[in-house]
């Protein structure tokens, strides 16, 4: 394992910094001299307003409609001590999917001091999580745009209200002190630190430029590219090389040992921990790269460039799958907590491919999301000789009342209910019981291949496991989803 310094990243740094800049994507419009109001004909006005949600169940307002986002480019300045404060700027490149006359924005929070739409001046008006920006110019389905917003101020939280109570359900940007901060944004906290379409539907690739006081480092998901050290602040610049959603992008601020790594098929493992708890490396995250092995041959190749995990000191016990490099507390590492390490790390690295690479096309199907995750779980602990796969799933199927909860419409009280996870995982248990193992992985595989980057829903996966049973079991997967994932009362596991 290697260390990494900042002398070995400079090195790493090659020509990073021509990549991924925001001008590349900078529409012809641009170069056109604008012309003064007098002279100018009156603008075509008959595009649409952008809705302000995509139809989500469980999250009206979560996302927006009219447009697509490509990607994100966040340059903010990161002040740790007091009350975090981010000067920022976001760069959005997207692309119109109906002539536009105004379009909104997730954004919570922050004073806007200004937003432009190709380099024009836009007017925006802002209303809890919905910013309004409306352009000089209306915007052109298909053509692809830049908004740059610039923002400060302190991140603010969801506020939502969701019976999970803490973290879970109202994530975000979390000030953790004088010395650290993360983000951990899942449903809809995408919008605590960056103007953005929070819905898991839009994927977008997020690069993040982080400026933090010497002596702390910045991890966010993806590759670092480029690092450099002044007398008092550091600044640090990640690369993704696959689209997101929102909720899934992250950045920890604190003070870190980071530790680079080949791992398995080329992928590069980039770990961050608690300066003082270096051990961490070697203990809870030192199987690791093993699990991305097992992993990948039960559900196809890693789906992304780069891999690892952060841990956040200062945190309740909670982990959330950010990709390419999930996010633990240090807290829920802890053994005295009756989870073992590697079950947590499992979890999240399994939502990599289901979650993440594989995304659920609302929050009503989260189940495609956690059942497969506690499912990855216990394959692994099967596989470093625990329990069976099967012992886990009678374990956490006998006598919980909180499993009659049909899974795939828990209801955005119970969105991360027990339901959702344990029964979830149930159904995969019994579905692999039904289809036999090699006909079962080659459906998860198909699954990940299928869909990889972008969103699915459950029906999709019920028909693509219809499709790969063959005509004799099909009536049976049929069955076996409807009364695992959409009935109320919990079945019985098969004996
Ligand atoms: N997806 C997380 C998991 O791995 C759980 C979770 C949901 C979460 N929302 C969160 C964790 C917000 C931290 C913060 O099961
Ligand atoms: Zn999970």
């Amino acid at each position: 394992m290697r260390r990494v310094g900042p002398a070995v990243l400079a090195v790493l740094v090659a020509a990073a910094g021509l990549v991924g800049c925001s001008d590349d994507a900078a529409p012809q419009a641009r170069s056109e001299p604008r012309p003064s109001a007098e002279t100018t004909r009156p603008a075509p006005t008959d595009g649409v307003d952008g809705g302000d949600g995509v139809g989500d169940p469980y999250f009206p307002q979560a996302g927006n409609s009219g447009y697509q986002v490509e990607r994100y480019d966040l340059v903010m300045d990161v002040r740790i001590a007091g009350p975090d404060r981010l000067d920022a700027t976001a760069t959005i490149t997207l692309v119109p999917t109906e002539d536009l006359r105004s379009f909104h924005l997730d954004l919570l929070g922050f004073e806007v001091s200004k937003v432009t739409v190709d380099d024009a001046d836009a007017t925006f008006a802002r209303d809890g999580r919905e910013m309004v920006v409306t352009p000089e110019r209306q915007l052109s389905e298909g053509d692809t745009t830049t908004v740059v917003v610039a923002y400060s101020g302190s991140p603010g939280r969801t506020g939502s209200s969701s019976p999970a109570g803490g973290l879970i359900g109202d994530g975000g940007w979390v000030d953790l002190g004088d010395d650290w901060s993360t983000v951990i944004a899942e449903p809809i906290g995408a919008a605590t630190w960056f103007p953005s379409n929070d819905h898991p539907s839009d994927k977008a690739i997020v690069n993040v430029t982080a400026t933090v006081p010497a002596g702390l480092e910045a991890v966010a998901g993806g590759r670092l590219v480029e690092r450099t050290d002044a007398a008092d602040r550091s600044t640090f610049r990640w690369e993704a090389a696959e689209p997101m959603s929102p909720y899934l992008a992250s950045l920890t601020v604190g003070d870190m040992q980071l530790s680079e790594k080949d791992g398995p098929a080329g992928i590069r493992i980039l770990d961050g921990v608690p300066a003082r708890r270096p051990e961490l490396l070697d203990g809870a995250l030192s199987r690791f790269p093993e699990m991305i092995t097992f992993f990948g041959q039960r559900f196809g190749p890693y789906p992304f460039r780069d891999a690892g995990n952060v841990i956040v000191p200062g945190l309740e016990p909670v982990a959330l799958e950010t990709q390419t490099r999930s996010v633990h507390s240090e807290s829920i590492l802890e053994p005295a907590l009756g989870t073992l390490p590697d079950e947590v790390t499992a979890h999240e690295l399994t939502h990599q491919w289901f979650g993440d690479a594989v995304g659920p096309a609302d929050w009503s199907m989260i189940w495609l999301n956690e059942g497969f995750a506690t499912y990855g779980e216990w394959l692994w602990l099967e596989h470093i000789g625990g329990r069976t796969v099967m012992e886990s799933a009678r374990a956490a199927h006998d006598g919980d009342p909180d499993l009659n909860v049909p899974p795939a419409a828990p209801g955005v009280g119970q969105l991360f209910g027990r339901t959702v996870y344990q029964r979830g995982g149930m159904f995969l248990v019994e579905l692999g019981r039904l289809l036999g193992q090699p006909t079962f992985d080659q459906l998860l595989t198909t699954w990940v291949d299928q869909h990889r980057f972008g969103v699915a829903t459950t029906e999709q996966f019920v028909a693509l496991a219809v499709e790969v049973a063959g005509p004799d079991k099909g009536a049976q997967v049929t069955a076996l989803a409807d009364a695992w994932l959409h009935a109320e009362r919990i079945p019985e596991l098969t004996p």
